[in-house]
């Protein structure tokens, strides 16, 4: 799986299907040499490593004018020395931003090192780490490659240890770096805003730089942490592909750089612009990590490799593979209208129609009534719950549903209460304008003291209820990230450590709730990353519930995320006010191709509608167990999901045409299986073997397949 071939001195990572190789040249250099499918001979991959001189490039005197590090493939790049390209590693030492690493050790070893403060990929076959340090300053950097053999992913971080007797600063740590020989790669990569996530683009690279990145303090609607290069000419299932995903939630940059000499530079980490790091003697730092992937078999497999590792190693095994709820979520019918009334009478016309879980969305707490005020005021508004949501919860209980509730831990209205006591609690510099967004400021999470607070306020006020599951929601982004809690010489490190406090309000009330299932939440899916998910198997995808919007918006997310992570309602939209408009069949049709919930005032449906309901959410029972383990396939307009021995699968075609040809071949069936649609009767024998094409004249039509 890792081998050193001390010959060569040639570093060889394996997965089922993948290698990974480089070596140390001159002793104090690592080349990186091969990316791609799997290659048995270490002779052949030492050949690879191939020196270009160039004209003024800089070189190192006692190897001499044909060597530089500006054109030989590295594994990390260090900054001013010889490399001029996009680098991964920036250090400032003694006033001088001169970073100078060379080779020093190797470990390997089973397993991998553990994070405590940041979410990580669990588990792990082995680990490689290569040890770099620098002379003058004594900082050493370790550079980690954590090995899950069968989803072909591996895991990249890095380590910092100053241990030198100054003090260092770190101005750029970027997790990873992927130097490849060719550059003939479109980059893929996920843009939005709100109401309008996660849609795929895709460019061919160009000689220069290009970057998606977040400054906003959270991974955001506008660019996701993940990205592919895809050979030109690939295809869902043809090509090669190279896919990263970064498993944080705060500001990050993901750069793809294309030299003259047609090279291509990936690379992935803490965006450099609003990140700086005082890393004091004795200190270590290490970098979220990223999981890194190849696929011969096009963007399908890159998908399958994505959603495996995340399934196994990132989401709650708690959760992973529990049964989720079928929510009816109050705020699309009624936003802050909100109490104990209408939500009984909500839970009552929700009862016959196979929902499972009533969930209270935003305006239960402080005297919130409208977004302007009493975030950070956790406790429960007594007008709305008279009796409180101890006995509220029995009530929906006795109902036979289970209760969820919402909440927003991360932020504080200037309307507050705790906002009144500790104005220095927002981020941002309290002598300085702080800007509001959604009427609200940002907690400062650098504060041990203000996440102590809001944790101990929210487990006090539900610790008592019965709860099956929490929205956690974050409405706004950050501006003018200054903490009061920190020295002036740590102010650089807010945007991070801002993050790392999240992370730590996350694991507080996961490990308070442990039973409860969290959902992620960030003004519709402005927070849908791998590091979310380590704390909430699933997040909500959207605020825009248009099945047709939908479905690019799931498109792009199901690219990087298994659909057992993407919670989807059926609601009414801007456009469809009453029931007769709302076309419930083709909304459950794309919000069934994820973690099916509804936002929609029951209490006006017809007991027809309801009826219609229940079938629904009975067939979704049926395919639920596909949804959170199965395998995905996409064709266009197509989604199929297969049970990993092949035997059961779910399929969904949309046709937007008058009459669409459709036929089930890269759909992941098995030929050799009898497959019956137990929903028409129909036996698929035929159309999968003999190369036919069917005719679907309905907007969507759903399959779901058995063996015979
Ligand atoms: C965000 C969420 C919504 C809802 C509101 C409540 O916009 O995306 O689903 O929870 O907040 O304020």
């Amino acid at each position: 799986m890792i081998k050193y071939f001390k010959e060569h001195k040639l570093f060889k990572i394996d997965t089922l299907n993948t290698t990974y190789a480089f070596k140390v040249v001159y002793d104090k250099y690592v080349s990186h040499l091969y990316y791609g499918k799997k290659i048995a001979n270490e002779i052949k991959l030492n050949e690879m490593y191939n020196e270009v001189p160039i004209s003024f490039a800089a070189y190192p005197k006692d190897i001499g004018v044909d060597f530089s590090l500006e054109t030989i493939l590295t594994e990390l790049s260090f900054f001013d020395n010889g490399d001029i390209k996009d680098v991964a590693i920036k250090t400032e030492y003694n006033g001088s931003c001169v970073t100078q690493f060379e080779y020093k050790d190797f470990k390997i070893y089973d397993g991998r090192v553990v994070f405590d403060d940041m979410p990580y990929s669990r588990n792990g076959d082995k680990s490689l780490e290569i040890i770099y340090f620098d002379k003058i300053s004594k900082i050493e950097l370790h550079s980690y490659y954590v090995v899950y053999y069968d989803t072909d992913t591996i895991v990249r971080f890095i380590k910092f240890i100053n241990n030198g007797s100054e003090n260092i600063t770190l101005r750029k740590a970027m997790s990873m770096q992927l130097d490849l020989p060719t550059s003939d790669y479109n980059f893929g990569y996920l843009v939005g805003e709100y109401y309008n996530e996660r849609n795929y683009l895709e460019n061919p690279i160009n000689v220069g730089k290009q970057s998606i990145y977040s400054k906003r303090g959270h991974s955001s609607h506008h660019f996701n942490p993940f990205a592919m290069l895809k050979s030109v000419g690939s295809t869902e299932t043809l090509g090669d592909v190279y896919g990263v995903e970064f498993v944080y939630s705060g500001d990050f940059v993901i750069s793809v750089e294309k030299t003259l000499s047609k090279k291509a530079r990936l690379s992935v980490g803490l965006n450099d612009e609003t990140f700086s790091w005082l890393l004091l003697p004795n200190e270590e730092f290490f970098t979220p990590e990223v999981i890194m992937t190849y696929s011969a078999n096009g963007v399908g497999q890159l998908s399958r490799n994505f959603h495996d590792h995340l399934r196994n190693n990132i989401i709650n095994p708690n959760f992973v593979n529990k049964k989720r709820p079928i929510v009816i979520n109050s705020w699309e019918a009624t936003h802050f209208d909100i109490d104990e009334q209408i939500l009984i009478e909500y839970a009552e016309s929700a009862k016959t129609t196979g929902i499972d879980t009533l969930v209270i969305d935003d305006g239960w707490f402080g005297l919130r009534n409208s977004d302007n005020s009493s975030l950070g005021d956790w406790y429960v508004n007594k007008e709305k719950f008279p009796n409180g949501l101890k006995a509220f919860s029995e009530k929906i209980h006795n109902l036979g549903l289970n209760l969820g509730i919402w909440i927003e831990p991360e932020m504080i209205s200037p309307d507050s209460n705790l906002y009144r006591k500790h104005p220095e609690w927002a981020l941002g510099d309290i002598n300085r304008e702080r800007l509001l967004s959604r009427k609200q400021l940002v907690l400062d999470l650098c504060n041990d003291e203000a996440i102590n607070c809001v944790a101990k306020q929210i487990i006090d006020t539900l610790k008592d209820v019965k709860l099956e599951y929490i929205k956690w929601d974050f409405n706004r982004s950050l501006s003018n990230a200054y903490s009061m809690a920190l020295p002036i010489e740590r102010q650089g490190e807010v945007k991070h450590r801002f993050q790392l406090g999240s992370y730590k309000l996350h694991k507080i009330l996961t490990q308070a709730f442990p039973d409860v299932l969290f959902e992620g939440c960030c003004g519709g899916g402005g927070r849908f990353d791998a590091g979310i998910l380590f704390y909430c198997p699933q997040i909500w995808t959207s605020d825009n519930t248009d099945p047709i919007d939908r479905l690019k918006i799931q498109y792009g997310t199901n690219l990087a995320y298994p659909l057992s992570t993407i919670s989807a309602h059926v609601s009414k939209t801007k456009n469809n006010d009453i029931e007769t408009d709302l076309d419930i069949g083709l909304r459950f049709a794309v919000a069934s191709c994820g973690i099916l919930g509804y936002e929609l005032d029951l209490r006006k449906f017809s007991n027809k509608t309801k009826q219609q309901l229940l079938n629904l959410n009975s067939l979704y029972s049926e395919i639920a167990e596909l949804i959170i383990n199965g395998d995905l396939y996409r064709d266009d307009n197509m989604i199929s999901v297969v049970s990993k021995d092949k035997k059961f699968a779910y399929i969904v075609f949309f046709n937007f045409t008058n009459s669409s040809q459709f036929n089930l071949y890269n759909l992941g069936l098995d030929k050799d299986i009898n497959y019956i649609d137990t929903l028409s009767g129909k036996m698929l024998k035929e159309l999968l073997n003999c190369n036919k094409s069917f005719d679907v004249k309905e907007t969507y039509k759903l399959l779901l397949l058995k063996e015979e």
